[in-house]
């Protein structure tokens, strides 16, 4: 420093002078430069609600393929094998003890085809729990795929481990059960690309919600849940499941449940997008579900079903076990689309599929639990509940809800409703599952962003753990 300051004051000659004019210059052109870059940096520094809505604003005009795949988040897929998935598939018959899944297992998982009555794209009768096999399908030819582990970000596991689950519902012997969970962690731990973060940068995608693998964390009646999530191999994973246990589910983070819409470029999102946005809408709310004996956390659906029942402004379509118009894609978003507004009661979890129809129909999510999406879909949903959803407290937390269902909504402004509504209809690519075959998509879909997102989670996960080391 003290020579500096020595030069600047005595240039002894005129090439040091030259050389003093030249450093002043540079140093003054720099210092400009630097101040310049920090004040922007200042203004534009967006906040994290206005960013995430700018972001879901331009999703659906994100037409670069590669951005889909922002090379940080590159998958690699193992091969498993076959008793952890295909076997399964070809059993398809004694998957699930109340329902015949070989339909629901066709086109890798996204099921029966349906008459595209809604315009083009791929329509299908998808299983509401099937999401783990759609997750594989589009995995495999992902443009973030790659075949060398050296490269990869993460580590994708492809056990169709909610087929496995229900398979064994009604299994007594508990080693049984649990049998495949366990294979699976034993196998993983043999694995040289486990080893080299003890799994950190694994993941699983379950079709069923955390509950039915957290027999062990999850202490009371048994419902046939086997201890896949309570493994110890797999509490250093990341699991994705469309539904999270909200309180110590810490390496659980919430997916999208499938719906009926498989796009395959982003042509066919926009038009459907379009047609939800003109979509006439001549009902003020609706409720497609059925009531649930004792089961507390539903008793708020009796309610809704009453004044429902009572409004000339609800449509109810009153579901009972095994009712065909409930397994209807197309009368379901018919409903949808003819409402305005469509109530999510929890049922026998928080969650609900019939949350993705209704915003696939562009019908405003009415909540009743925060479990049911806030506390659930963080990489999905913007923070803010208030840009796309209506929450109605419940009365004493259960039962009934505040005030009449119809006064309630029929009170929010016009403008209100429909930037919900807008907001909504922008987020739309982002929750669904695009065709597995699609090539340069041209928007994000569900498995886009859950790989963004993860990779960005498993970078800080591994690098907190390296400094704790
Ligand atoms: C994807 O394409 C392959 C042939 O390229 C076809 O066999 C397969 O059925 C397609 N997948 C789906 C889900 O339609
Ligand atoms: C879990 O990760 C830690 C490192 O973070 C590692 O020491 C441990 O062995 C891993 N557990 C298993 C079962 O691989």
């Amino acid at each position: 420093m003290a020579a500096i300051t020595e030069k600047l004051k005595f240039p002894k000659s005129k090439g040091a002078a030259a050389r003093w004019k030249l450093s002043l210059f540079l140093t003054l052109f720099f210092s400009l430069w630097f101040l310049l870059f920090f004040l922007f940096r200042q203004v534009h520094a967006p906040s994290e609600i206005t960013e995430t809505i700018a972001l879901t604003r331009r999703l659906s005009t994100v037409t670069d393929p590669v951005a889909t795949c922002d090379g940080r988040a590159s998958v690699y897929v193992y091969e498993l094998p076959s008793k952890f998935n295909s076997d399964l598939i070809n059993d398809c018959h004694h998957l699930n003890v109340y329902t015949d899944m070989c339909p629901h297992v066709a086109h890798r998982g996204l099921g029966q085809h349906v008459d595209p009555v809604f315009g083009p794209g791929h329509w299908h009768a998808t299983h509401q729990f099937i999401g783990e096999m759609i997750f594989h399908a589009r995995l495999e030819r992902h443009p973030c795929r790659t075949s060398d582990p050296a490269e990869a970000s993460i580590f994708y596991v492809p056990f169709y481990g909610g087929l496995y689950a229900s398979s064994k519902f009604r299994e007594k012997d508990l080693r049984e059960r649990d049998k495949l969970a366990v294979e699976l962690a034993e196998y993983l731990q043999g694995l040289p690309w486990w080893q080299r973060h003890g799994g950190r940068d694994h993941f699983l995608a379950l079709g069923r919600t955390a509950w039915d693998f957290m027999r062990v964390r999850n202490k009371g009646p048994d419902f046939g849940a086997n201890v896949l999530l309570d493994l110890p191999a797999v509490l250093n994973m990341s699991v994705l499941t469309v539904e999270r246990q909200p309180w110590s589910g810490t390496n659980q983070f919430g997916v999208p449940y499938p719906s009926y819409f498989h796009p395959s470029t982003l042509d066919q999102m926009l038009a459907w997008q379009d047609k939800v946005r003109r979509s006439e809408r001549p009902h003020l709310f609706s409720f497609i579900g059925g009531p649930r004996k004792g089961l507390e956390k539903a008793a708020v659906r009796d309610e809704l079903i009453r004044q429902c029942e009572e409004s000339s402004r609800c449509m109810l379509v009153k579901c009972i076990s095994g009712d065909r118009q409930c397994h209807n894609p197309v009368g379901i978003l018919r409903v949808m689309m003819g409402s305005r507004f469509c109530l999510q009661a929890p049922g026998d979890s928080f969650t609900r599929r019939s949350t993705f129809d209704s915003m696939l129909a562009g019908c405003i999510p009415v909540f009743f639990s925060q479990h049911t999406a806030y506390t659930q879909y963080a990489w999905f949903l913007p923070k803010d509940p208030d840009e796309y959803s209506v929450f109605m407290e419940t009365k004493d937390g259960l039962t009934s809800p505040r005030g009449k269902i119809e006064d309630v909504l029929s009170s929010i402004p016009e403008e209100t409703v429909a930037r919900l509504r807008n907001n909504m209809i922008d987020l739309i690519p982002r929750l669904t599952y695009a065709h597995p075959n699609a090539t340069g998509l041209g928007f994000k879909d569900a498995v886009d962003v859950a790989i963004q997102q993860l990779a960005r989670h498993v970078r800080s996960e591994l690098s907190f753990h390296l400094q704790s080391k």
